[in-house]
This record gives structure tokens, C-alpha cells and sequence, in this order.
């Protein structure tokens, strides 16, 4: 979308100018998933698909808020003086927390503002439109209140909205991924440390195709917090044996001498994920890091096998997209992305046979699921920007 677009159209819901315009990306993750609240690594990337935005200050204490998704919502408006959550006022409950917490940071957001907004995101993909949305009105109020506001503090207000005012217990990957992401690069993320590496995603012939279910994620937010205690309750667990602080501390052999503390199969699959895909993490960018693609891509597939038997959250349509994708010619591997249940997956894809591959999951998954999945190829963008 360009810039002159993004001033006609918030032109025509304002009748305005606009000041600034925006854009903020979505994010898939490579590798590492689950891990982010449990003291591991993850590595994920900022998306072309992503939230634009056009702004203008007021002189009230009003903001005005227009989504492009939502129209049939029209213009919310919300007073800056009341920035409780309120169900009614629908997406935009992320943008007031936002802005509230900015604000009991100290930022002085002193009147009002006038927000049109556009989604290239599928909704309830999975690719992070939520955490896309958050940054998006962080760097509006950068811009037009001229804070001085460190990224990581931005990355840190995003998840910090997610998880006490929408209320979802996330980890920090998606909001770490869309504020700190470079073109062409994946980011290696310590989440226990917040050291962070900036990898080059050199896939010389080969593209990173998404595929989404396109099944919206219903219940998806309770079965998420639900991961999370059980991960809590095992790590309480092993810590009666082993002075661990997360699950991210632990190797596979390891493990394997302490799981016994565990007294609960579910708990004991549950964990075994965590610790296992932390060390798959690591793994993967030594692969990438030595050009060693094919055993990238199997430590992906790898990836969704945990995430399917160990953390069950796949699904029936997930798994119907990866596996088929793997028993495709010059797929190097495929995983599902983000937190499940749902949203989409990865392929690493021969660029040469993205078209059979995208007709042969196309297929299977039509004739399994009953209706057709998207495909997308994934073009690896900058963090949260001004256009
Ligand atoms: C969601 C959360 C992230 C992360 C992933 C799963 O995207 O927002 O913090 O936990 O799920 O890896």
C-alpha cells in the first residue's frame, strides 16, 4: 500500500489531513515455538503482511479510531481521560492500552489523536495482527507526541497490554519480532536475557511459503493460558530437585533425570516440549548459520511433531497442511507457526516448485478439510516504521 492512498483514505473517514503514515509488520516464526514464557530461545521474522496506519493529532481529548477490517464498526471514538477496557469497543481496546501504558510510563500524550488503519494480515491467522496493531499505535504516538522512547520499552508496553489488559498470558516473541525486525533478517532471541541477534535468512534457492487454515482461532486464547500454567506446574515441580529458574535451563539429558519429579503425564509431554525445542532452536542456527539448510528444514518438521504429540496444539487442519507438505519434492521442510490451533504453517519450498507444491496442499487439504487453504510467500521485512 502507499503512502498516497493511506492520506486519501483517512482523508475521506476524517475529512482531514493526515500527518504521519505507518506501517507495522506481522511475523512468522521459524523455530522456537512455546518457548518465549518458558525462558528459551525463539526465531522469528518480521512480514511484508503487516497493519498501515495514517495519523493526526487533535486538539481535544479524543481518539478517534477507523479500521479498514472493521468498517461495519465505523469511527470508535474513546476519550483519553477513560482508557479502561471495554468489550464495545472491540479492536481498538488495543490501541487504549497502549496508549495507557504509555502514558503510566510517564510519555505525555497530552490530546488526542485520529487513527485510520489497514490490515494486509488474514485475521485470526496466527501471524501476529494483534502485536502488529500494538507497535503500530506505539510508534503514532512516538511520532506525534515526539517521545523519547526506547524500542525495547515499546516491545515491552505491547506485551504488557496483551497480557494485563486484553488478557492473554503471551511471551514477548511477537512484539520482540515486529518492533526489532530488519530486512532479510530472522532474529535469534534469548528470552530468558533479551540478547538478541540479527540473522541473515540466506535461503539462496529456496522461499518460505505460508500456508493458512484459515480456521479462526476459536478458544484459542483459554487453551493458551492453559499451556502456560502446565508448563508453570512442571517447572515447580523439577525445581524440587534441580535449581532451574525455567524450563529454558534444562538440556534433553537433563531432562531426562528430572522428569520424574513431574507427576502428571500431560505435564511431563508438556515440558518435554519446552526443554526439546529450546535445544532444536539452538541447533537451527548453527544449521542456518553454516548454510546447512536440509538440516534446518528437518529440525523444523521436527518442531511440529513436538508441538503436535507433545504440546497438542495442531489440529486436525495444521497438520493435514504440514504433513502433506513434507511429502512434497523440494520441500526442505514445514512446521506451523505461532501459538496453534489453528492459523498457519511454514514451508521451506524450492522456488522452482512453489506452484506444484501450493496445487498438491491445496488439494489434500481440500478434500481432508473441506474448503481451501491461502498460501502466501513470506517476504522477510523491517520492524515497526514511519512510511
Ligand atoms: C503466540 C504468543 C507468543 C508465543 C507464541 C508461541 O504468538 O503471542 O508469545 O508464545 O504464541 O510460540
Amino acid at each position: 500500500m502507499i503512502k498516497a492512498d493511506l492520506k486519501e483514505q483517512f482523508h475521506s473517514v476524517f475529512g482531514l489531513e493526515a500527518e504521519a503514515m505507518f506501517f507495522s509488520p506481522g511475523r512468522i516464526n521459524l523455530i522456537g515455538e512455546h518457548t518465549d514464557y518458558n525462558g528459551g530461545h525463539v526465531f522469528p521474522a518480521a512480514i511484508t503482511l503487516g497493519t498501515y496506519g495514517a495519523a493526526r493529532k487533535r486538539a481535544d481529548q479524543t481518539c478517534r479510531f477507523y479500521s479498514e477490517n472493521f468498517s461495519e464498526l465505523g469511527v470508535i471514538a474513546v476519550d483519553l481521560n477513560n482508557l479502561a477496557f471495554d468489550k464495545k469497543d472491540n479492536w481498538t481496546n488495543y490501541a487504549k492500552g497502549v496508549i495507557k501504558y504509555l502514558k503510566a510510563a510517564g510519555h505525555r500524550i497530552d490530546t488526542g489523536f485520529d487513527l485510520y488503519v489497514k490490515g494486509t494480515i488474514p485475521n485470526g491467522s496466527g501471524l501476529s495482527s494483534s502485536a502488529s496493531l500494538e507497535l503500530l499505535v506505539g510508534i503514532v504516538c512516538e511520532t506525534l507526541y515526539e517521545l523519547d522512547l526506547a524500542r525495547l520499552d515499546l516491545v515491552k508496553i505491547g506485551k504488557e497490554t496483551e497480557n494485563n489488559f486484553i488478557g492473554v498470558n503471551s511471551g514477548i516473541m511477537d512484539q520482540f519480532a515486529i518492533g526489532m525486525g530488519a530486512d532479510e533478517k530472522a532474529i535469534y532471541l534469548d528470552t530468558n536475557t533479551l540478547d538478541y541477534a540479527l540473522v541473515p535468512l540466506e535461503l539462496g534457492d529456496y522461499q518460505i511459503v505460508i500456508m493458512n487454515t484459515t480456521k479462526r482461532r476459536e478458544l484459542a486464547d483459554s487453551k493458551y493460558n492453559q499451556r502456560r500454567s502446565e508448563c508453570e506446574k512442571a517447572l515447580e515441580e523439577l525445581q524440587k530437585g534441580v535449581p532451574i529458574t525455567s524450563l529454558g535451563d534444562l538440556d534433553d539429558a537433563l531432562f531426562d533425570q528430572y522428569a520424574y519429579l513431574i507427576k502428571d503425564g500431560i505435564r511431563i509431554k508438556r515440558a518435554r516440549h519446552a526443554v526439546s525445542e529450546n535445544q532444536r532452536t539452538l541447533k537451527a542456527l548453527e544449521a542456518l548459520q553454516a548454510g546447512k539448510l536440509d538440516i534446518f528444514g528437518r529440525l523444523m518438521n521436527a518442531s511440529h511433531i513436538s508441538l503436535e504429540h507433545d504440546y497438542d496444539v495442531t489440529g486436525i487442519e495444521l497438520d493435514t497442511l504440514v504433513h502433506t507438505a513434507w511429502e512434497q519434492e523440494g520441500v526442505l521442510g514445514a512446521r506451523m507457526t505461532g501459538a496453534g490451533f489453528g492459523g498457519c504453517a511454514i514451508a521451506i519450498v524450492d522456488k522452482k516448485q512453489v506452484e506444484s507444491f501450493k496445487k498438491a496442499v491445496e488439494e489434500r487439504y481440500q478434500d481432508v478439510i473441506g474448503y481451501k487453504p491461502e498460501f502466501y510467500i513470506a517476504e522477510v521485512a523491517q520492524g515497526a516504521h514511519l512510511l
